[in-house]
């Protein structure tokens, strides 16, 4: 259906302390009306009374919280797109949806970080400790039950989490000077697709390599529009799509200042034209509506293609098209009261001391490598795309069997982690309870690492894994990968301004070795978060397509 752009205002959720939460309730909802001009309600899922998507959930650094997640669901909306081929996507998720929720960014236990195959179904409830020691930052919390996260997550089972420090403390008269209260906003980025109903429609099964909608919704509203005073505004702004990138700008060609990554701020305001974000990832962003006129529309605009970077579609039921809109500013200094008079920061963010600067941590992180390890992105093809997407040519179910599979970091110390994409297209990998810095990319000559890469196998799955991969029980390439640095070609090149800060997803392009490093565990972690934890994580790509078809594995931090 053709809807109008910019009719509905932008919703934001209404916000709650992590302590005072108490029970978050999963429910089922056919009241969310995603435009004024669909014909019908869409049927959906949403957390702690919201019809779509959750609460936003504030914490405080040094105030941990148990918030205790029930699953009252009924039947999933997106029954037909269940694919019981793919791993833990079982029959019973059609009527009794297991669910299993993942605080991302967070630095927490493994028992409550929402392992994927630690899920419950309609009539349970589990409780999860958050330490809240870490820095200020956008974390978020989200369905991740092994095999259906991408249909929970579509449906609405999503929030916003800011953490809070003695920094950035949320506040008027923030230390820092930056915008609060109603001038600060959650912007959670989801492209939909819907039937002639109104209702929701994804991709039917069997599995498709990725989903994109052709209408952008907004905190849950298509093409929305937000009336905004002559005031600076700070936007948390989430990719929380399945599988589409957005190169974020402004209809004015105005600047958008960046201010912060995923889990923490930058050390400097950063002036940026357009913010590329691949799903998963976050930017926390300041943007000047003081010398507009009242009256003046500004669109947020994205310019990325699908997929992102190739804009070769591998699946054609799973549509490609861009979207070049998402939400539209109208500068209505009346309806916004007073206005804020703040200006752009211009100082440091990070002091330093209480906060070290992310170039320091840089530094010290690089000086402190105990362990270097080469992992690969690859995809098994098909004669429609890609059958599966897979790290290390492992399976789940192998790694979860084959405790010689799983990358198992010494606690306390940091390791680089070179990330090697064999594939055509970007993957937004994400690690569970880090926070990390992109140390560099560097090209790398694909067809010969391959070549030598594949020289390795043919490896023998273990027997008993499920799904077989197409073509019998062997994957083309041994474990761990072959090293990459003889194959490495150019410079390097360093993070962009957009992502030179603390991060807990990185975006990696085709034929480079992204290089990340990585503390696992609060002592070598300069100050970004506290407490050290081990346990068996996860780490995956979270274009959600991928992650629900093999594109992830455990990892365990092991006690010294
Ligand atoms: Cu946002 Cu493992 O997820
Ligand atoms: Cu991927």
């Amino acid at each position: 259906p053709a809807l109008t752009h910019w009719l509905d205002p932008l919703p934001v959720p209404p916000v709650v302390s992590a302590t005072g939460i108490g029970t978050l309730t999963a429910r089922s909802y056919s009241s969310h009306k995603f435009h004024t001009e669909l014909p019908g309600n869409a049927n959906t899922f949403g957390f702690g009374g919201a019809d779509y998507l959750g609460p936003t959930i504030e914490a405080r650094r040094g105030t941990p919280a148990s918030i205790t997640v029930s699953n009252q669901l009924g039947a999933h909306p997106l029954a037909g797109s269940i694919d019981t081929a793919l791993h833990g996507a079982v029959p019973a998720d059609a009527t009794a949806p297991r669910i299993s929720t993942h605080l991302h960014g967070g630095n927490t236990e493994a028992g409550s970080d929402g392992f994927p195959e630690d899920t419950f179904a309609p009539g349970g409830s589990k409780t999860y400790s958050y330490a809240n020691d870490q820095q200020a930052g956008n974390i978020w919390y989200h369905d991740h039950a092994l095999g259906i996260t991408r249909l929970n997550v579509y449906a609405g089972l999503a929030g916003v989490y800011l953490m809070r420090d003695a920094v950035d403390t949320g506040a008027a008269n923030n230390p820092l000077g930056l915008p609060s209260g109603a001038f600060e906003i959650p912007l959670v980025l989801q492209d939909r697709r819907f039937n002639a109903d109104g209702t929701l429609y994804y991709t039917p099964a069997p599995w498709a390599p990725e989903f994109f909608g052709d209408v952008a919704t907004v905190n849950g509203k298509a093409w929305p529009n937000l009336d905004v005073g002559q005031g600076l505004y700070r936007f948390r702004v989430y990719n929380g799509s399945s599988a589409r990138f957005y190169n974020l700008s402004l209809s004015n060609r105005q600047q958008m200042v960046q201010i912060g990554t995923d889990t923490g701020l930058l050390d400097a305001p950063a002036p940026l034209s357009a913010v590329l974000l691949g799903p998963g990832e976050r930017a926390d962003l300041l943007i000047d509506f003081k010398a507009l006129p009242v009256g003046t529309k500004v669109v947020l605009q994205n310019d990325a293609v699908t997929p992102f970077p190739s804009g070769t579609p591998r699946n054609p039921r799973a549509g490609g098209a861009p979207l070049p809109q998402v939400m539209q500013f109208t500068v209505v200094a009346a309806a916004q009261g007073p206005g804020n008079t703040l200006a752009v920061p211009t100082g440091p963010l990070r002091d330093g001391v209480a906060l070290p600067t992310v170039a320091a941590s840089r530094t010290a992180l690089a000086g402190r490598v105990a362990k270097v390890r080469n992992l690969t992105l690859v995809e098994v093809p098909g004669p429609a795309g890609p059958l599966v997407v897979l790290l290390n040519y492992l399976y789940w179910d192998e790694a979860s069997m084959d405790s010689r599979f799983a990358e198992k970091p010494l606690v306390d110390t940091v390791e680089r982690w070179n990330i090697i994409n064999l594939t055509v297209d970007a993957h937004p990998i994400h690690l569970h309870l880090v926070q990390f810095l992109i140390e560099q990319r560097q090209n790398l000559q694909t067809t010969q690492y391959l070549k030598a890469y594949n020289a390795t196998g043919p490896r023998t799955v273990t027997p008993g894994m499920s799904p077989p991969p197409a073509g019998g029980p062997t994957v083309p390439a041994g474990y761990p990968p072959l090293d990459p640095t003889p194959f490495l070609q150019q410079r390097p090149v360093p993070p962009a301004a957009s992502e030179a800060g603390w991060k807990d997803t990185v975006q990696c392009p085709p034929d480079m070795v992204t290089s990340i490093l990585v503390p696992f565990g609060g002592r070598v972690a300069n100050g970004a978060f506290g407490r050290s934890f081990t346990g068996r994580y996860v780490w995956h790509c979270h274009i959600l397509d991928h992650e629900d078809n093999e594109m992830m594995l455990p990892y365990e931090v092991v006690g010294a």
